[in-house]
């Protein structure tokens, strides 16, 4: 019996030349950039397992989210506990500061996480079942600097892989009497204009009102545009909150616009939320998101704790990134590639093989002996940056005779001086890039 794999997952191969963003070689620099910037800003990683207790994600992320209540992969152990794969890494990484007792560690206030996460979604393109997300959590500080710090992280990141052209909205939920006073006006205001909501904005005016105002449905949309605006009911300490976090952005020169109908799909939120959009993206657009979640932390029956984090898709960053053509960086290729030529040349090149990867320098052998046209086409297909065929002559002289792959041009190195010679080409290499 053959296997396919399952609906809304993928495998990421080393090269995947037709869905180029499943290559792992991309995925890798990615995370790379990702350590380089997150040290830059001095966060430290953090990492939870795949699955929670299901009444984590009830409590935090809310029953009524379409993530916890259409969306969870939920089972029983056996041990009859309900669990559940993780859909997001915001409540995991509390329920881990919390219960490790981080708030007593200064240097543990500050997390990124590169995790994948597992919501039952529609699958299509830059939709996944199982997603992975670059997030970062700042835990204890609830000035508008942290706000714009983590923002700014954000940008930093996408602008070291060289993302242009991405939106930044943000928007203030205010406090929670702010938020609960802005839905009995929302739900007023929708009233009247019930019966000609969609289906699911119909439901949501009960269980979560707030979610009409970000609906896909033309109609609907057409309706919450003279809706009221939450940024109407800020308090003033709210409001001075969210035009701070403006200026800090403007100082930074990170260009924002205000959209007063993002709410989030995720009910912990406060204050100041936001998201990144990006043109190139077609119908999943959002490449990132977070906010500030100043209650969640006491609400998990941890330290009274403000926070502001974000995550951001991996897929979708990568997926960006090519659409935008941006400069992507290359697999890593052989340097050398050694064709012994029997038996003493195999002991040889493979003794070499081992003194040139000690230093460093990625090389490979044809452990097979194939005919040496063969071994040239898979010196070739490696892409190869040299060949150094090795028969009984090479053995005789002590000379390595090496092919640059590229332009057939060759050259003649002494056994002895072979490996200092290709460490000094492999280094100036390094440095040319
Ligand atoms: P979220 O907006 O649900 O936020 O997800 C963050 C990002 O993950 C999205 O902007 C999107 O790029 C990506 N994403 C989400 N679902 C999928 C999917 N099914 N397929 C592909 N990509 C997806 C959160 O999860 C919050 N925990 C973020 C946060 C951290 N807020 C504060 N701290």
């Amino acid at each position: 019996m053959k296997f396919n794999i399952p609906p809304g997952v993928f495998d990421l191969t080393p090269i995947n030349e037709k869905e180029k963003w499943k290559s792992s070689y991309l995925w890798a620099h990615i995370e790379k950039v990702i350590r380089e910037t997150t040290a830059t800003y001095s966060y430290h990683e953090i990492r939870t397992p795949l699955f929670e207790r299901t009444e984590l994600f009830q409590r935090s992320v809310g029953e009524q989210s379409d993530i916890v209540s259409k969306e969870m992969y939920t089972f029983l152990d056996k041990g009859g506990r309900s669990m559940s794969l993780r859909p997001e890494g915001t409540a995991p990484v509390m329920r881990a500061f919390i219960e490790n007792r981080l708030d007593s560690l200064s240097s543990c206030h500050k997390l990124f996480y590169i995790a994948p996460m597992f919501r039952y979604e529609r699958s299509q393109a830059g939709r996944y079942r199982q997603h992975h997300q670059f997030g970062v959590e700042a835990i204890g500080n609830g000035s508008a600097e942290q706000d714009a710090e983590v923002i700014d992280l954000l940008f930093t990141f996408y602008n070291r892989l060289g993302l242009q052209n991405l939106r930044l909205c943000i928007n203030s939920l205010g406090n929670s009497e702010t938020r609960s006073t802005y839905k009995e006006a929302l739900k007023s205001y929708l009233k009247p204009y019930f019966e000609t909501l969609s289906e699911e904005s119909k439901t949501r005016f009960e269980t979560n009102p707030l979610r009409i105002l970000d609906s896909k449905d033309p109609k609907d949309q057409e309706i919450v545009q003279n809706a009221p605006v939450i940024l109407d009911f800020l308090v003033a300490e709210d409001r001075w909150h969210f035009n701070e976090v403006q200026r800090l952005l403007t100082l930074l020169k990170i260009p924002y616009e205000i959209n007063s109908s993002l709410v989030r799909g995720l009910d912990y939120y406060n204050k100041t939320v936001f998201e990144v959009v990006s043109g190139e993206l077609g119908a999943q657009n959002s490449i990132g998101g977070g906010g500030r979640y100043d209650g969640l932390i006491s609400e998990l029956s941890g330290p009274d704790l403000p926070s502001f984090g974000f995550g951001t898709g991996i897929e979708r960053v990568i997926q960006t990134m090519i659409n935008q053509q941006v400069n992507l960086p290359q697999p890593g290729f052989p340097m050398i590639y050694f064709i012994p030529l029997g038996e003493e040349a195999k002991t040889i090149c493979f003794e070499f093989l081992h003194a040139l990867r000690l230093r460093g320098i990625p090389s490979q052998m044809d452990f097979v002996g194939k005919k040496i046209g063969k071994s040239m086409q898979q010196a070739d297909q490696l892409q190869a940056g040299y060949a150094v065929v090795v028969g009984e002559n090479e053995i005789e002289k002590q000379v390595f005779q090496i092919k640059k792959m590229k332009t057939s041009e060759v050259n003649f190195i002494e056994f002895e001086q072979f490996v200092s010679k290709i460490e000094q080409m492999y280094l100036g290499r390094k440095v040319a890039h």
